[in-house]
């Protein structure tokens, strides 16, 4: 039988208080019912979704600095409303295209009182569109637009797309290995550095990539 959510939760994040699990929770809780009619997430796994997504997100949230953040392309909220509940003294926007999301977020929000994030539907290649937060994240980014580019071009192009923006100083990436073969140019260019995040559920290691503008 698979293992309930609440479980799988006090296990991964037993280092945090129980008030922050029970918000995951309850968050996790609404995104697992929400994607078997929505296809919202990546796997109908749930100990995966948690042990992956949402734990590399955790550890992201704890690398990532800033005062004000966009998720860009933030599907299901993934990782802008972990750093919503981890960071509650900082002002998230959840970007995203689509409404399928957007309805749900505003779900979210509702149902946990979360204050500190505000949720727009916007393509973000739009050139009249402009962030207005300090950092831009992006986890798993996909678009038509940059999908038949290398892994570097697709970087170059989210970033100069995020640099149109002027209130935009720094871009963080929660990404795979493609990162650390990224070419001498790119990484001075882009003054670019890369933290490990290890898993202690999986094999396979997720990064953290910044990137000043
Ligand atoms: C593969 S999903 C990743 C979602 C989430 N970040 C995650 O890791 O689970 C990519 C998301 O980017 C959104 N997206 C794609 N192109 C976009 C654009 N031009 N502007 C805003 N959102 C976009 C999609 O609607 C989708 O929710």
């Amino acid at each position: 039988m698979a293992k309930k959510t609440s479980a799988i939760i006090d296990e991964v994040f037993a280092e945090l208080s129980s008030d922050k699990r029970n918000i995951i929770t309850n968050y996790l809780t609404l995104l697992f019912k929400w994607h078997k009619s929505n296809n919202i997430i990546s796997s109908s796994d749930n100990e995966y979704v948690i042990k992956r997504e949402i734990y590399d997100s955790y550890q992201f949230s704890k690398i990532i600095t800033g005062a004000t953040f966009t998720d860009v392309g933030t599907g299901g909220g993934i990782p802008g409303i972990m750093v919503a509940i981890l960071k509650p003294d900082k002002e998230i926007v959840l970007l995203d295209r689509k409404s399928n999301f957007i309805d749900f977020l505003e779900i979210v929000k509702h149902d946990l009182s979360l204050k500190n994030i505000d949720i727009i539907q916007q393509d973000f290649f739009d050139s009249k569109f402009q962030l207005n937060t300090e950092v831009a994240l992006f986890k798993n980014f996909s678009n038509k637009k940059i999908a038949k580019m290398d892994f570097e071009k697709k970087l170059m192009y989210m970033i100069g797309t995020a640099r149109c923006s002027k209130s935009v100083k720094k871009v963080y990436m929660l990404t795979g290995t493609p990162v650390l073969e990224l070419s001498k140019h790119f990484v001075e260019d882009y003054t670019l550095t890369v933290k490990k995040i290890s898993s202690p559920f999986f094999d396979t290691s997720r990064y953290v990539a910044e990137v000043l503008l």
